[in-house]
């Protein structure tokens, strides 16, 4: 204890003396230039953490390319240029636009103003994959055929479950055959699949992605949320981050354009509650390693959710057909929640999507209102 005390005696004394020549400002300034220094080296190492250091180099050179004289001047003249050109596209659509209601009705004309909106819209049919869906004429067979069964529930409320059964009905029919495509008879499902429709793709995402939220707060108490996803994933992934207060772990897709597992691997902490895989993903049209990743969500006890808001009604049939699809469903160990969207290649119209679960435990945390939970959703 003695010799601790001299020893502490002496470093001290030597400090002084080396430090008695400084100047005071000197010994102030110091330390907290250091510590200043220590932060912007930590908020560095944080940020290619979070980013990754390719992402951080690009940055940092785009960063230093607009510190050359006349390079910001320029990006700025470029971008008002294009701004401009928006704007003035849509002054001249302005100026047509209807913004008191008639003072008298027009039946017998309105249908043909209608018409002629229309006729001035691109002639999308069977050109615009990724836009609409359906081919073929309003008029005839399929496409009409839905047209006439939209044209009878389109003034139903399916909140109102106790006015509109049949809508509950459907609802949950749709439900129940989307996940007989995507699995649910499958033992290795688990038998319990269930879920309901959504307005879209992306409403489907948000939901999963906030049900995931929940779910792992409840199993894990994670508060500090954070999710993994491929640099292919739709950017609803995003919106629901944003929406639900989750940081997004965005993972560059490997040599073949695919989720790459082992990049999933290395971001997944103590905050992680979900991975996504797509299947396909909408930029290159390729499946993600379903499988692999659904191994490794239960190696972990995270979520994993399968966008199929693409391929939900088609791979299913492909592989009817005898194309080599890989394990993409319910059947794969691991996924927790599917999205599927009835109007893309299930030909319905635009407004409609499933999300799918793999159990009730997980659902139940979906709709926490009771005021909702009671009248909203069909669970089948
Ligand atoms: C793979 C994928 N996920 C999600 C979405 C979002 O769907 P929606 O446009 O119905 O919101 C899309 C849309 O194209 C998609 O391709």
């Amino acid at each position: 204890m003695e010799a601790a005390a001299e020893l502490a005696q002496r470093l001290r004394a030597a400090a002084n003396e080396r430090l008695a020549g400084q100047e005071p400002l000197l010994l102030v300034a110091a330390p907290l230039l250091a510590l200043l220094a220590a932060r912007a080296v930590h908020a560095a190492a944080a940020d290619v953490a979070d980013r990754g250091l390719r992402t951080v180099l690009i940055t940092l050179a785009m960063a230093t390319v607009k510190l050359v004289p006349g390079v910001s001047g320029y990006i700025a003249a470029e971008k008002s240029k294009v701004v401009e050109q928006l704007q003035s596209g849509s002054a001249s659509a302005k100026k047509n636009l209807r913004t008191e209601l008639p003072a008298v009705g027009d039946p017998d004309g309105v249908i043909g103003e209608l018409q002629a909106l229309k006729d001035k819209d691109v002639r999308w049919q069977g050109k615009c994959s990724g836009t609409v869906y359906i081919a073929g004429s309003e008029s005839e067979g399929h496409f009409s055929l839905i047209n006439k069964a939209y044209s009878m529930f389109s003034h139903t409320n399916p909140l109102h479950q106790d006015v509109f059964k049949s809508v509950a009905q459907l609802e949950a029919e749709v439900v129940a055959m989307t996940a007989a495509l995507l699995g649910s008879k499958e033992k290795a499902s688990g038998g319990q699949i269930c879920g309901n429709m959504t307005s879209g793709g992306t409403e489907s995402i948000l939901l999963a992605v906030k049900t995931s939220r929940d779910y792992m707060q409840s199993k894990k108490g994670i508060t500090k949320p954070e999710m993994i996803i491929a640099e292919s994933a739709h950017s609803a992934y995003d919106k629901a981050a944003q929406y639900f207060n989750i940081k997004v772990r965005r993972v560059p897709v490997n040599k073949e354009f695919l989720a790459d597992v082992k990049g999933f691997k290395r971001c997944i902490n103590g905050n992680t509650i979900m991975m996504v895989g797509s299947a396909p993903g909408f930029p290159h049209g390729l499946i993600d390693p379903i499988e692999e990743l659904g191994e490794l969500a239960s190696q972990y006890g995270i979520c994993l959710h399968v966008d199929l808001c693409l391929g939900g009604f088609v791979l299913p049939f492909a592989r009817k057909l005898g194309y080599p699809i890989p394990p993409f469903d319910f059947s794969v160990k691991g996924v927790t929640s599917i999205s599927t969207d009835v109007h893309k290649y299930g030909l319905a119209p635009k407004g409609t999507s499933t999300v799918l679960y793999r159990n009730h435990e997980i659902r139940k945390v979906e709709i926490s209102m009771e005021y909702l939970s009671s009248v909203c959703c069909a669970i089948f």
